[in-house]
């Protein structure tokens, strides 16, 4: 199964799973500690999934947007908009192609999204890319796990990540003021699990 497929059978009940919600909530509020949020900031939120983070985000910006490799997590993140009339953008990101991600923003968030995404250097470059001078990352991923965050048959590109390597790829791609520190724990099947807050701005 590819991760696309994946993520397109999840979609219809993945917010039925109250773990993710409160997760997602405690990433929001994570960020929002972190970084000021304005209602000047244009925000993209890279894998917003069915959007947990971008709805909670987007009252406190001037504009969101979505961006996934699912059409259906944008499809009911789309049904959210419609009950909340949330003003959002969203692009459908085809995995083989290079990254269109339109702006530039002055924040980039991502939650939980890291961890399946292969080439994690090349994304930090298009991010940087996609930014205003100044404009700032807030990602949210797993620290480094055993592999049991996933079943076997969800596939993933890294088993959390080590604090120091994402900093390295961010300095190498062009970042500076880079904060590590945790955003939450996260509890499944009995194990808990930390996660992370890396922001940073492009230098
Ligand atoms: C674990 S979910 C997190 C969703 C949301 N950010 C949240 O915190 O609730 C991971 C999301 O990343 C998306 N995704 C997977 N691979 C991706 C990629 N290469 N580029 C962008 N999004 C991707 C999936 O479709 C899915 O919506």
């Amino acid at each position: 199964m590819t991760e696309t497929t994946h993520f397109e059978r999840a979609a219809a009940t993945w917010d039925q799973e109250t773990r993710r919600v409160t997760l997602a909530n405690a990433i929001a509020e994570a960020i929002a500690q972190r970084v000021p949020l304005t209602q000047d900031q244009d925000v993209l939120d890279y894998g917003c999934g069915t959007g947990l983070v971008t709805l909670a985000l987007a009252p406190a910006v001037r504009s969101i947007t979505g961006a996934d490799t699912s059409s259906a997590m944008l499809q009911v993140l789309t049904e959210k908009t419609e009950t909340t009339h949330t003003p959002l953008r969203l692009i459908t990101l085809n995995p083989q192609e290079a990254l269109a991600l339109d702006g530039p923003y002055h924040l980039i968030v991502s939650s939980m999204t890291l961890h399946h995404v292969a080439d994690i250097p090349a994304l930090f470059h298009a991010f940087r890319q996609h930014l205003h001078p100044g404009g700032q990352v807030a990602l949210a991923d797993l620290d480094e796990e055993d592999g049991s965050f996933h079943e076997a048959s969800v596939p993933i590109h890294h088993r959390g990540f080590a604090r120091e390597q994402i900093r390295t790829w961010l300095m190498a791609a062009g970042f500076d003021n880079i904060h590590l520190d945790t955003a939450t724990t996260t509890q499944k099947g009995g194990k808990n699990y930390s996660v992370f807050l890396a922001t940073a701005q492009r230098s």
